[in-house]
C-alpha cells in the first residue's frame, strides 16, 4: 500500500495492493475525472507534485515518463511510499 495526498483538500487516500489510484482517490473525491481506465485515454491525467510515479499508460513519451510530472492515475502505480498529486 502507498499514500497518496490529494493537494488541494489536504485529503489522504491510501491505495490497497489490486486498487488503482483512481479508485482510491474517487472514495474521496467521487467528481474526479477518468473514462478509459485502461490507460489510453488522457482523461485521467493528473499532475504529480511530489513522489515517483510507475507509469503503466501507453500515452505519456519516455520523455514525460522520466520527469515523473505527470500520470494516468488509472493504472499508474507509485515507485516511493507517498504521491502529491494536484487534485
Ligand atoms: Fe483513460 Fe486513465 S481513464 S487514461
Amino acid at each position: 500500500p502507498f499514500e497518496v495526498e490529494l493537494a488541494r483538500t489536504g485529503a489522504t487516500v491510501t491505495v490497497q495492493p489490486g486498487q488503482s489510484i483512481l479508485e482510491a482517490v474517487r472514495a474521496e473525491q467521487p467528481d474526479v475525472l477518468y473514462s478509459c481506465e485502461e490507460g489510453f485515454c488522457g482523461t485521467c491525467e493528473t499532475k504529480v507534485l511530489e513522489g515517483v510515479p510507475i507509469h503503466k499508460d501507453t500515452i505519456l513519451s519516455d520523455k514525460e515518463r522520466e520527469k515523473n510530472t505527470t500520470m494516468m492515475i488509472c493504472v499508474g502505480g507509485c515507485a516511493s511510499a507517498r504521491l502529491v498529486l494536484d487534485l
